[in-house]
């Protein structure tokens, strides 16, 4: 598996695992795509896909090439201007006005592995070992503009990487209207779109519809990739379940404004763009300066939905998440949001750790109110020190004294972020993000710092390395409760105001990058007031994220199951909270909260001195048990099986590597008196396999649990929890005796 190009160096053929990817350079020196799609044998030449027809009506590209008509070819990165009258991969306007372009091929270069992007967040393959790169030069004679297009192919995951860099070779400026990263030319259009978008407390629900013409997109203007559309999204097959058909995922690695587009044409085929959203965008290009897209990802299979987010998960793993985290087991962590709010003090933060301590839990997150004279949210953010008023020996005394009960210490930040009375503020009002003439929105009481201005950037790294190296800390939780309006900076130029929304992400990921080279051994977890900025940009820098503010666990069943498509449970924290729940109202079982919140990175959000002695015992059985499946929880290959979207039921199943353990987790989503049996299917487990399943006296085969099932009687459970059950199931290989 590899990147073959034909003899005459016209055809490229990228070969992955299960999938191939094929383009080829038209006779005109622009790129045509051929296919992508089940892996096929390599050729030398493909004619048949090759083939394009004239047609009246449509326009053909000049009187020496007039066969050739954009409209009628599949393209690989178009224009705008010259036929294609869908919407364009990218757009350059030159010194006179003019945006029209024509790129056409100059050569390529081939190399094993993968470079980190220099200033955003990337794959990665550091050995070299895994991916193969193809850069293909394009230029534009007429603007001296060169175009390389980007493709990084990972075969084992069957993920293809693409990106592209503009060079302005010319003595004029040169503007670029719309860069996206990614084109892809589906020759037809009999695809659901499966796209997953909510809004605070409600993140990443499920919507599956099906392709009609015109323009269907995700996007976002609120320079974040926000909670309301998230930019990781399917086309699939209209008979593609989870465990069959095929199935395309697409991500973005970024984590400001998107635009994530399908469009399907008068001849019903399906281009799908992936990029920075091209409103509120232009970048300048001065005379030998250079733009380079963020990355964008899609990966194909033809075994369903699991096997598409098995491969996400496992490249995640091994080629976008920081390397000194992305094998380490997650600590079991105790935030204090939910317990104390802003209402903090010394004693009560130990009482709390001591006790969270004595049931196994691993790290103590203090969150939000410790600094400045934070009692509400309406103060403080931006100067980060500690409050004495409430803790008068310091946040330094604080992290000694949690080190020493025995636990990894965690704080909340929102580094982002600047409150009026703040001293931040009577200092450097100027820094907020503003327009001196108007007057400033504002969200949460609080204004949004401008990321784009270095002194910014640098106020921020040195005053959270200050409090890094004051508690010796293990954690930050990266918060961000508001998005951005207002949008200026003193620091550009007119003509670049435009480049605002970039660059203010570009320094947040400078900040980032700092601060994790600075201290490698900080684990940071990204948190938008919930799950709001869920996204492979800030997950390279920061591994896991707070998935939603609804800890409700029949609410997570949809959060979690839908966000589990795009991300892997270890990217994903959920916690163990109160009930009846803070945010819904609705009373579960600590043994429903727990099983919900174990198929994650896990933790609790609770005030542990409250519970009963009995609950207590509970919750340290619980967090054995974590422990026990701790590796096969966050990393397993994780299968949906039920959906909480279509079912009266919920259920997933994570299963080892070597096929040897797996758990199954149940949930009863609306129960009814005197059921019938229910059936409870596996998947992912070896079909010749013996295994024991808890709960059960006897053996059962692989195939006879993932065909047959196993027959669970509901009916006294219900009734003794009327309307929530879940249940788990642990599977574990056995010698088998039945063999024998
Ligand atoms: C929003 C987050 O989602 C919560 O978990 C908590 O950290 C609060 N912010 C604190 O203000």
């Amino acid at each position: 598996m590899t990147i073959y190009i034909n003899k005459d160096e016209t055809v490229f053929h990228l070969e992955m695992k299960d999938s191939s990817y094929i383009f080829r350079i038209l006779e005109n020196g622009e790129l045509q795509h051929l296919y992508f799609g089940k892996r096929i044998h390599v050729k030398e030449n493909y004619n048949q896909l090759m083939a394009y027809e004239k047609r009246g009506f449509e326009v053909s590209f000049s009187e020496e090439f007039e066969d050739i008509q954009q409209s009628m070819i599949q393209n690989e990165y178009s224009s705008y201007g010259k036929g294609d009258f869908r919407h364009p991969a990218f757009q350059v306007q030159g010194m006179n006005g003019s945006r029209i372009t024509t790129l056409k091929y100059q050569g390529f270069e081939l190399k094993k592995g993968k470079n980190r992007l220099n200033s955003l967040p990337s794959t990665f393959d550091d050995i070299g070992q895994c991916a193969e790169t193809l850069t293909i030069i394009l230029t534009d004679s007429i603007l001296d503009l060169t175009v390389r297009l980007n493709y990084t192919i990972f075969p084992k995951y069957n993920v293809l990487v693409r990106n592209t860099e503009f060079l302005n070779n010319s003595n004029n400026k040169l503007t670029l209207l719309k860069a996206m990263s990614l084109q892809l030319d589906l020759p037809d259009s009999q695809y659901d779109f499966i796209q997953f978008s909510g809004a605070w407390l409600r993140e990443r629900q499920l919507y599956r519809t099906s392709l009609r013409p015109g323009i269907q997109a995700i996007d976002s203007l609120r320079y974040s990739s926000s909670p309301q559309q998230n930019p990781f999204f399917m086309l699939s097959r209209r008979e593609t379940t989870e465990h069959s058909g095929e199935v395309y995922g697409f991500n973005f690695i970024y984590s400001g404004n998107f635009q994530n587009m399908i469009e399907v044409d008068h001849f019903d085929t399906a281009r799908v763009t992936v990029g920075i959203n091209p409103v509120e965008f232009r970048f300048l290009l001065n005379p030998a300066e250079s733009f380079v897209t963020p990355e964008a990802i899609v990966t194909y299979s033809d075994q369903g939905m699991n096997q598409m987010s098995q491969q996400l998960s496992d490249f995640y793993r091994h080629h976008l998440v920081n390397p000194n985290f992305s094998q380490a087991s997650r600590p079991i962590i105790l935030n204090s949001w939910e317990t104390f709010y802003f209402d903090l003090s010394t004693e009560k933060i130990l009482d709390l750790a001591k006790a969270a301590k004595d049931l196994g839990i691993e790290l103590f997150v203090l969150d939000d109110g410790w600094f400045g004279h934070r009692k509400d949210d309406k103060s403080s953010l931006g100067d980060w020190v500690t409050d004495r008023s409430r803790l008068p020996e310091g946040i330094g005394f604080l992290a000694d004294a949690i080190h020493k009960i025995g636990l990894q210490f965690g704080l909340w930040f929102e580094p982002e972020m600047i409150s009026i009375d703040s001293d931040l503020y009577k200092n450097h009002a100027d820094w907020t993000i503003h327009l001196l003439d108007r007057e400033k929105s504002v969200g949460r009481n609080q204004y949004v710092l401008d990321l784009t201005r270095q002194e910014v950037v640098d106020y921020l790294f040195d005053s959270i390395s200050k409090i890094i190296i004051e508690t010796n800390l293990d954690y930050i939780k990266w918060d961000m409760n508001r998005h951005i309006t207002d949008i200026y900076s003193i620091e550009l130029d007119s003509e670049q105001q435009m480049e605002f929304g970039h660059r203010y992400i570009l320094g947040l990921y400078q900040l980032l990058d700092r601060l994790i080279t600075k201290f490698p051994s900080v684990l940071f977890e990204s948190c938008s007031s919930g799950g709001g900025r869920f996204d492979l940009g800030l997950m390279y820098y920061a591994p896991q994220a707070w998935t939603s503010d609804d800890t409700d666990p029949i609410e997570r069943l949809k959060i979690q199951h839908g966000t589990s498509y795009g991300y892997s449970p270890s990217m994903m924290t959920a916690h163990v909270s109160i009930s009846p729940n803070e945010q819904s109202g609705r009373q579960t079982s600590l043994d429903t909260r727990t099983n919900v919140a174990y198929f994650s990175s896990f933790g609790y959000e609770l005030d542990v001195t409250r519970l009963s002695v009995e609950e207590k015992e509970q919750v340290r059985e619980q967090i054995q048990f974590y422990k026990k499946y701790r590796s096969l929880f966050q990393y397993g290959d994780f299968y949906r099986i039920n959906s909480p979207f279509s079912c009266d039921s919920a259920s997933w199943q994570v299963v080892s590597k070597n096929k040897c353990q797996s758990i199954l987790l149940y949930a009863l989503l609306n129960s009814k008196l005197n059921p019938g049996y229910t059936r409870v299917y596996f998947s992912g487990l070896d079909k010749d396999k013996c295994y024991s399943v808890s709960g059960f006296d006897e053996f059962f085969y692989g195939d006879e649990l993932m065909n047959a099932g196993i027959k669970v009687s509901l009916s006294n459970l219900a009734l003794c929890v009327p309307e929530y059950l879940t249940k788990l199931f642990v599977i574990e290989e056995v010698v088998c005796k039945l063999c024998k």
